[in-house]
Parts: C-alpha cells; structure tokens; sequence
C-alpha cells in the first residue's frame, strides 16, 4: 500500500503529523534522516513529510538529507524546520534568531492543492526560531502572517510545499484540512480510517506475559486503570495491582482506590504506604529533574520490594502513553523536555520487565480504549495528574509544610471548578508554589509569604495546550478562597501561557 514517509528532524510534534494521518485512514511511516532516500525509494512512497525540529539549517551537526530526494519528483511538504531545510538546499536563504511562538492569523491567496476549500483567513500556530527571507527559485507564496510573508510556498511544478506553521498542532484551526489535502489532492491517496483493536491488545498482553505474574503499578489515574483493565482482562489472577501511597497525590485518590478500584478490576488492589519515605529522599531537592529520577526511583524500588514477595514476577504493567514517551525523548532526534516519571525517571536498570500496552495511544485513544472496556465515565474523563504529583508543582525544595498549602490550595480549584461547572470542561486545572515571595497587607500590616499559580488549560492529547478562558468571577473566588483560607499566602496569579513554548507542569 502506498504511505506518506515522515522524516522526523527532532520535533515534539513529529508523532503528532503521523497520528493526524492515520486517524484520517493514511498509513505513514515516521523515519530518521541519515538513509532516507534508499528507504523512500525502497518504498511505495506516495507523500514525504519533513517534519520541524528543534535545529537551526546553519548549526553544527543540523540534520540534513539526501538532495536526490527533492529530484524523485515525490510530493513534498516541509513544516516549519523541514521547509527552511527545503530552502537553504535549493537554494534559497534562512534567517536565524526571529523567533515566533504561538498563535498566527494566515492569509491565504491561493486556494487550489493544500489550501483546498479553507476560508482566506483561519488561525494557525507557529513555533519557530529560524524563517525562510529569499525563496529558492520558482517557489511562490500561497499564504502570509502578519509577521510572516513566506507563511506557506509552493513549487507547483515540482510539487514541493512548504509551510513555517504546524498544521499538525489542533491550535491550527484547519491543521486537519491542510494535512487531509496534501494527503488526497497532492499525493492521490484514498482514505481509509483504522479502528482500535482491543482484542489484539489483550491477546498481546497474554502472549507476552504467558505463565508469569505482571505487577501493576496503579496510580488511581485514566491511563493505569485502563492498562490494568486491559492486564485483568487478559490474564486474570496473574496481574497483581499496586498502588504506592507517595504522599503527593491528590487526596481523594486512595479512598477511590479503595473503593471504586476493586470493582473495575476485579482484583484487590494492594495499598503500601511510603509517604516518609518519599519525603526523606526529597528532603533539600529543588531541581526538577533530580525530583523526578528521585521518586521514579523510589516508585521502582519499592515495586521491586513487592517483587520478591510473589513467584513468577516478569514485568511491570505501567499506564506510559506516546504523550509520555515523547515528552521523555522518544524519538532520536527530539530534545529532552523533562523525565516524566514513568519514562525518562527510571532507573537505568530495573529488575522487571515493563509492560506498556498504551505505549503508542494518545489520551484521547486511551479514553476510547477505556469507554469501550467499559470503565465508569468519572474514571476515563478524569484529570490526569503527573506519576511525580505535587512535587512538580512546588517550585524548589519541598518541605511537609509547603506540600500542605499546596495540597490546600489545589483542592481549593477543584472545588471551585466543580461547584462553577467547569471542572469537566477543561483538561487540568491545579495550583502551583511558585516559589516566588510578595508582599501583601493582611490585617493592617505587611505580610510578606508565597504566590501561588493558578494553571487551567484545555488539550486534547497533551502535545500541545491552551490556557483557559474561565470567567473572572470564577478565578476571583478560587483567588479569595486561597488568600483566605491557606496560610502564608501573598498573592494568587493566573498563567495565561500556552504550550509551546511552555510545558503544562511548571517542572
Ligand atoms: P508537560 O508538563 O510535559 O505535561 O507539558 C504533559 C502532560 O503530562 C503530565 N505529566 C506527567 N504524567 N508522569 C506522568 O504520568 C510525569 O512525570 C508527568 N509529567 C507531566 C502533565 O500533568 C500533563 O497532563
């Protein structure tokens, strides 16, 4: 069958482009630079896609391929570094050091191919430091930013696009429409969508596992309770589930673990309490990546301790989603944001297997997955919350007094969201301990004491986010409540940042 050949330069949103053609039923294949060109024309190559990344065309060691590819007279579309890259090799130029982050209005002025039937004006996202100044030659422009003139080209003869924006991101309003033209009208692909199997997600689990034991490291969480549905499902009495009381998880976790859990599973779930424990390793820590290896470490170890008390335990089921392992550098060339627990925090050797069956879904898949097993709606639409809990939203070293405003102050926006209505429309909303000091009046006098954040976004599948727009009233109770009620607090703000350029934790 022919596919869609996505050479990935090392952006976050690589696995983004692949997810949004296979949801549209085009089978892509996402491959490194370095041999490109024997493996386009080894292939059924209808389409290449060159992908962004985090590299500038002049640096060092910037990945580069094969000029041949652009003379197969392949349909080509370059994103963001994949177009600058497209330039600088035929001949065009690049400047570096204009940086632009978030969203963009594009204006379009030809309609025919990737524009197909979108409106002349649609919002797109843009994510670049570098930008293309001076065209290689027979390009022409098909659409323009504001701050962008070279917004979208095209070599019409040659077949090759090019775009500085990432119609891959769901903050291009019509990311879907341009990756679905280039898909169809340039590349002549039909579309055939693929459902998810969970019948062969099971039955590989059961083959994989065989006569062994699995422990399931079980965080209360969407993405665990569905891998530990999907391990009951498929080997019973063999799946022994765990769930590690940190300390920093949110508080109404364990009673539902304790409830609500044994009822969806089926099985027990075995409850050990290690909240000193994680405390006394995190004692004078304040880099977040030192925080992370240092509780992924601990969840191991203490999984490990579990270990030797059974027979026959090979692996360890864990909930980690594409999400996840991207943000933990999944690819070859993507740079490392941070060591989400369950992935880049552990330790390089673990006595037990792991078991990933959501490895490869989104959040949105994983919900899918979860609502077709048959789990309770509250379980599959909750929040998520990190695997490192609180300790990522307390800024610097934390002590018990501080993860207790903070345990405070978080509640405080669940409930407001809750009682307004909008805990259910957003993503995730917490609070966070900046850190940073201000002063205030509290009674008639100068108190000087924290500020506290307030973090809700909206995300579909965690690559990329939006602030959200939660009415002022809403903002100015959880304000209030938090002033009021948690102690030693100076001043409540509102992050309005999108992600990119920042991450949805502030570690
Ligand atoms: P970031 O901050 O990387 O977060 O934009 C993306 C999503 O992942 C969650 N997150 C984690 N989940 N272990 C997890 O299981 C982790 O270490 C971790 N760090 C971040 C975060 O809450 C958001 O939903």
């Amino acid at each position: 069958m022919a596919q869609i050949i996505i050479i990935d330069f090392g952006s976050q949103t690589t696995h983004l482009i692949g997810r949004r053609l296979a949801d549209l039923g085009v089978i892509t294949e996402i491959i490194d630079p370095h041999n490109a060109l024997k493996k386009i024309k080894k292939d059924k190559t209808a389409g290449i896609i060159l992908s962004g990344g985090p590299s500038s065309v002049y640096g060092k060691g910037a990945p580069k391929i094969n000029k041949e590819i652009f003379k197969l007279g392949i349909p080509i579309l370059g994103i963001c570094y994949g177009w600058q890259l497209t330039a600088y090799m035929l001949g065009g130029k690049v400047n570096p050091g204009k940086k632009e982050y978030g969203p963009a209005e594009l204006a379009i002025k030809h309609f025919h191919d990737l524009f197909h039937s979108l409106p002349d004006h649609t919002r797109v996202f843009e994510s670049h430091g570098d930008s293309v100044f001076k065209l290689p030659a027979g390009f022409k422009v098909t659409a323009s930013t504001n701050g962008l003139k070279f917004a979208a080209v095209e070599h019409s003869q040659k077949n090759i696009y090019g775009v500085q924006f990432h119609p891959e991101m769901h903050h291009t309003q019509k990311g879907n429409l341009i990756l679905k033209n280039f898909a169809t009208k340039i590349c002549n692909l039909g579309l055939k969508p693929k459902k998810i199997k969970i019948d062969s997600i099971i039955n590989q689990i059961r083959e994989n596992v065989g006569s062994n034991r699995v422990i399931g490291a079980f965080s209360g969480g969407t993405d665990s309770a569905v891998a530990g549905v999907l391990a009951a499902r498929a080997i019973g009495k063999q799946f022994i589930p765990i769930y590690i009381e940190s300390g920093l998880m949110r508080t109404d976790t364990i009673k539902r673990i304790k409830q609500e859990f044994p009822k969806i599973l089926g099985i027990k779930v075995k409850i050990i309490h290690a909240e000193r424990e994680f405390m006394d390793k995190l004692k004078g820590i304040s880099d977040p990546e030192q925080k992370r290896k240092i509780i992924g470490r601990l969840y191991i170890n203490l999984f490990e301790r579990q270990m030797k008390k059974y027979k026959k335990v090979k692996y360890l089921l864990q909930g980690t989603t594409y999400a996840d392992f991207i943000h933990s550098q999944g690819t070859k060339r993507s740079a490392r944001i941070k060591s989400h627990h369950n992935v880049g925090g552990l330790p390089p050797k673990i006595k037990m297997e792991l078991l990933e069956p959501l490895r490869y879904y989104y959040t949105d898949q994983v919900r899918q997955i979860g609502l077709k097993l048959g789990l309770p709606k509250e379980v599959v639409f909750q929040q998520p919350f990190p695997g490192p809990g609180h300790a990522v939203r307390i800024m610097g070293a934390i002590n018990s007094e501080r993860l207790k405003k903070q345990i405070q102050a978080d509640q405080i926006v669940v409930e407001v969201l809750k009682k307004a209505g909008w805990y259910n429309k957003v993503f995730q909303c917490f609070s966070i301990m900046t850190g940073a000091n201000s002063t205030a009046v509290k009674g008639d006098s100068r108190f000087y004491g924290e500020v506290v954040a307030v973090r809700i976004i909206n995300s579909r599948d965690r690559m990329t986010a939006d602030w959200s727009r939660i009415p002022n009233i809403i903002l100015e109770k959880i304000s209030a409540k938090i002033i009021n009620q948690v102690p030693g607090i100076s001043r409540v703000v509102y992050d309005i940042t999108s992600k990119p350029p920042a991450t949805m934790e502030w570690e």
